[in-house]
């Protein structure tokens, strides 16, 4: 079965065809340096450049993979979360390929998606597992008894961990986004300073990041001679010990033994790292590869070949769920 799916719910306009298991173009065209002085997304702008580069992307990714159009048997999109205007975008090309040509059509939520970029390398994976997924948007902590079984154990109370990243990253007059930033710098940082690591109460899995960045912000302002990579490093690891801590003691109680990781923040080598040392093997992390971590169209088109292959298809009046949970 041959899928070509769209993702287009931030920034980040993406064609990808899969084959079954087998991913075989994925294409990317960034909007970064569009919404980078403005330091953040401006939404009206992305879905305007969706609209202009999406007709041409599909045609690349067609051709990359050698195949034409008529040689799909599903479309698939992404319907929410995100933001509407881009969503809508991807959202009615995707359908209008699928009435075009007869073909059916996927509606995929994105938070799935990151979830299974951890299938392109590891097609075999199967619940029950936990996972952690951190982006820009979400940190939410789930355990999965199985396919379309799940139960969120732990979410954020305030901002996500990768919007942590973007905030702090700003603060230290670092670029957008910030994660790759302060991953970046923080590497030649030492990890001299304690910021805090909240909720730690045993069997509290929910996390909290606001305070930790007006921790660094009061910091900053009090030691004004403090180094920017020490800064980073010191908040790099609050973040990673707060997001591994509350994940391992979960796996504990639950008993599992798979760990698998999704989202923009997984793609942070610091977090990998350290999640491996404090499996002490233990347990098997999965991890999606580092350029599928971040938004893309390879995920979301591995999401609807399995919603595909269960049936699990979508009707032409499908719309955009801006709010979409897990
Ligand atoms: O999953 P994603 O691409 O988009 C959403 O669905 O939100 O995640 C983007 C987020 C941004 O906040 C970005 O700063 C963060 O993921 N991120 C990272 C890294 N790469 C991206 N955070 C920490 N370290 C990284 N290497
Ligand atoms: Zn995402």
């Amino acid at each position: 079965m041959k899928v070509l799916a769209i993702e287009s719910s931030c920034d980040e306009t993406a064609v990808a065809i899969v084959e079954d298991t087998a991913l075989l173009s994925n294409t990317l065209a960034s909007q970064i340096d569009i919404h980078k002085k403005y330091g953040g997304v401006v939404p009206e702008i992305a879905a305007r450049h969706h609209l202009e580069i999406l007709a041409s992307l599909v045609d690349e990714t067609l051709e990359r993979a050698g195949l034409s159009v008529y040689e799909i048997d599903v479309f698939a999109a992404t319907y929410g979360p995100g933001l509407v205007g881009s969503l809508l975008v991807g959202l009615s090309f995707a359908k209008a390929l699928a009435l075009a040509l007869g073909k059916p059509f996927v509606a995929v939520n994105h938070l799935h998606g990151h979830l299974y970029a951890n299938l392109i390398s590891f097609p075999d994976l199967n619940p029950p597992f936990l996972v952690l997924l951190v982006s820009g948007g979400h940190t939410e902590l789930f355990f999965l008894n199985s396919w379309d079984s799940m139960k969120r154990i732990g979410k954020t109370r305030d901002d996500a961990a990768g919007e942590a990243f973007d905030k702090v990253a700003r603060l230290l007059g670092l670029g957008y986004p910030g994660g790759p930033e302060i991953e970046r710098i923080a590497k030649s940082g030492e990890e001299k300073y304690n910021f805090p690591r909240s909720l730690r109460e045993k069997g509290n899995y929910d996390f909290s990041f606001s305070g930790l960045k007006t921790s660094v912000l009061y910091f900053m302002r009090k030691n004004p001679e403090a180094k920017v990579e020490d800064i980073a490093a010191s908040f790099q690891a609050a973040v990673v010990d707060s997001l591994l801590s509350k994940t391992f003691a979960a796996a504990a109680e639950y008993g599992v033994k798979e760990i698998v990781f999704a989202g923009g923040v997984a793609a942070n080598r610091y977090l990998r790292n350290k999640a491996q040392v404090l499996s002490k093997d233990k347990y098997n992390l999965y991890f999606p590869p580092i350029e599928l971590c971040t938004d893309n169209a390879a995920m979301i088109a591995m999401a609807a070949y399995n919603k595909a292959k269960r049936g699990e298809f979508s009707p032409l009046d499908t719309n955009a769920v801006p709010y979409l949970q897990f």
